[in-house]
């Protein structure tokens, strides 16, 4: 039996095999709700075989979203919709997951094939928010930096989109604290410059973080899983930036937590970071985090080829893998993927006559 379609079970679910859908925005969203669109992409991803879906980052507040087109979970009438995909996606026999998100200073921005950079308020943007009043680049925002009761509203944000969630028929939940957004910005030395005690020290940089954490774990079922994802590294040139050191220590605290599985990414909140992409340039760290710690880890990027992810899994350097745009090129790469590493897997019926 290959390694990449050996089940996987994690607390209460068990996903079919080891290839997940990993988070993509469609910007196709009006007013934070899913319609058809999201329908058809995340179910026909679910027919092409992945074991574990992960929406795309979905805003836990208005304000967290990255362009106005964002799917969001901040009011109960968005459990509707996002229900019906669940379903679908559970009648393919695969696993729904969500990623909740809240963007921070990267938000109030155009979708890219609407325009570039920031969106005035005047113009449908938004006053964006961050650990300190810095933007992230000339085009982005200047946002305000959050006083405590802010914090505190983020915190609650979490806390109701998860309960949300677990209504709309979510089985896993993944807290995005990567790519440059806001949890990712109290983590990170470069945009965090607070002197209170969310800023400074790691222990004080990370309070955020293990506090959402807290919060989405008191709403969200024992039995299902926590996933949160990670930037293991600013990919900064000075010694400033959060690192792979850093993410280990944070590992080991998540770890503690009962976070199920750590997705380790890299990079997005420094806008002039050289990042030397290549091949599955990402796993070390996740490999790296999963040795020192012993926590489950999900790997990311440039991930392309059936043969690629067994090999990642047969040396035990990850745990689960993540594709992004080869899913996006092909929804129905497992079904491929299976014959490439002749694995007899179930094809949905009304497509058997194509196996
Ligand atoms: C269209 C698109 C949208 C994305 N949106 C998200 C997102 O909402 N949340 C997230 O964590 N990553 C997002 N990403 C990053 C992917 O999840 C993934 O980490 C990245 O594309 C690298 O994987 P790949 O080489 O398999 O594409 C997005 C990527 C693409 C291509």
């Amino acid at each position: 039996m290959s390694k990449l379609f050996l089940p996987l079970a994690i607390k209460g679910i068990t996903l079919k095999n080891r290839i997940v859908v990993s988070p993509m925005c469609q910007y196709s969203s009006i007013d934070g709700f899913a319609n058809q669109w999201h329908l058809v992409h995340l179910g026909s991803r679910a027919v092409g075989g992945a074991g574990l879906l992960i929406t795309e980052a979905i805003a836990v507040s208005p304000e967290g979203r990255i362009s106005p087109d964002d799917l969001g979970i901040w009011k109960d009438e968005h459990i509707g919709k996002l229900a019906e995909i669940t379903d679908f996606i559970k009648a393919q026999g695969a696993v729904p997951g969500i990623q909740l998100a809240h963007a921070g200073r990267k938000g109030s921005t155009y979708t890219s094939w609407k325009g570039n950079g920031k969106i005035p308020v005047a113009e449908g943007g938004w006053e964006t928010v961050a650990p300190s009043a810095m933007p992230f680049a000339d085009d982005y925002p200047h946002p305000a930096a959050l006083d405590l009761a802010g914090i505190q509203k983020v915190i609650g944000d979490f806390k109701a989109s998860a309960k949300r969630a677990y209504e709309a028929g979510f089985e896993v939940a993944e807290i995005h604290a990567a790519h440059g957004y806001l949890l990712h910005q109290f983590l990170s030395p470069l945009s965090n410059k607070r002197i209170d005690q969310y800023g400074g020290s790691f222990e004080n940089r990370s309070r955020l973080l293990l506090e959402v954490i807290d919060a989405v774990k008191s709403v969200w079922p024992v039995d299902l899983p926590l996933f949160v994802r990670i930037s293991a590294t600013d990919w900064s040139a000075s010694e400033e930036g959060w690192d792979l050191p850093q993410s280990i220590q944070l590992a080991v605290l998540l770890k503690e937590k009962g976070v199920d599985v750590l997705d380790v990414s890299t990079g997005g909140n420094l806008a002039s970071a050289k990042i030397p992409v290549g091949p599955a340039y990402q796993l070390p760290f996740a490999t790296a985090i999963k040795k020192e710690t012993g926590i489950t880890t999900a790997t990311v990027g440039l991930i392309t080829s059936a043969v690629q992810a067994e090999t990642i899994l047969v040396n035990e350097d990850a745990d689960l893998i993540l594709f992004a745009r080869e899913l996006l090129r092909d929804p129905y790469f497992p079904l491929r993927a299976a014959k490439e590493l002749r694995e007899d897997i179930a094809w949905p019926e009304q497509y058997a006559r194509a196996k």
